[in-house]
């Protein structure tokens, strides 16, 4: 069982950064920053899950208050370590039931961090946490996986989702529960080191029907930052909820 950190231990926290390398690259990060920047106008941005801060120093570069919630103190220090990190304020919890002071023109969950949250009801509650947050008009962007059961064969329960020379990736599947473990393995010094995060994976009308709960409206849904069209063959979405005036 995981400490009080959760799945973002000092250990995972210490390599995040160069583990996840390709995800910092500009040409990632900067659409994500431009289109945060963009719904954020004037007003100020709220990160559920901030890490160390892939998005969210970019973000406060660009001028746009940023504040996060984040369960691990692990990757909080990370972020606090960095240029310009103690500027941005972390507060430590669970992003489904954490409240911060002050409201935010938007909020964001990145990287399928909302399928961190392993029940239905706890998805459920960071939706409204969210909008309790939110400016009228406010919007919450999450940008997560549209699962791969297509391409499980029937009777299998384990995806292969990264095979390299120093990496590998399993996806096991529960299907009965919408249960999802990632299996990461990477050679660290000629050693293997295995981190497995377990997730509840949702699909984007489950979504729709949250936001719904918690008084939000499906405005956009892409398959990327730079507003890609979703169809059928997409393998992520990035959706845009807007708070409906009270
Ligand atoms: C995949 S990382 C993403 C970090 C950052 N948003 C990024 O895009 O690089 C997920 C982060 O969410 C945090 N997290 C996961 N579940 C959480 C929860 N229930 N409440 C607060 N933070 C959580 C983890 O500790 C971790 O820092």
């Amino acid at each position: 069982m995981p400490g009080e950190d959760g799945y973002f231990d000092e250990r995972v926290a210490a390599r995040y950064d160069e583990s996840a390398a390709e995800t910092f690259d500009p040409a990632v990060v900067d659409p994500m920053v431009d289109l945060l920047a963009e719904l954020a106008g004037d007003g100020a941005a709220l990160e559920l899950g901030i890490g160390t801060g892939r998005i969210a120093l970019p973000l406060a570069r660009r001028g746009v208050p940023v504040h996060g919630i984040e369960l691990s103190n692990a990757m909080a220090g990370r972020l606090r370590a960095k240029p310009s990190g103690d500027e941005i304020g972390v507060t430590i919890g669970d992003f489904a039931t954490t409240t911060v002071d002050g409201t935010f023109s938007v909020a964001s969950l990145a990287f399928n961090t909302n399928m961190n949250l392993t029940t239905q009801e706890a998805q459920v509650e960071c939706f409204r946490n969210v909008a309790a947050h939110l400016d009228p008009g406010g919007c919450f962007v999450i940008e997560t996986a549209v699962t791969e059961l297509q391409r499980l064969p029937p009777g299998e329960t384990v995806r292969a989702f990264h095979v390299s020379e120093t990496k590998w990736g399993f996806d096991e599947y529960d299907v009965a529960r919408q249960g999802l473990i990632s299996h990461h393995f990477e050679l660290v010094d000629g050693r293997l080191e295995q981190n497995s995060i377990p997730f509840r994976y949702v699909r984007p009308a489950e979504l729709d029907l949250m936001a719904e709960l918690a008084g939000l409206r499906l405005r956009e849904r892409w398959s990327g930052w730079k507003r890609e069209p979703f169809t059928s063959e997409s393998d992520q979405h990035v959706s845009i909820w807007e708070k409906l005036d009270a």
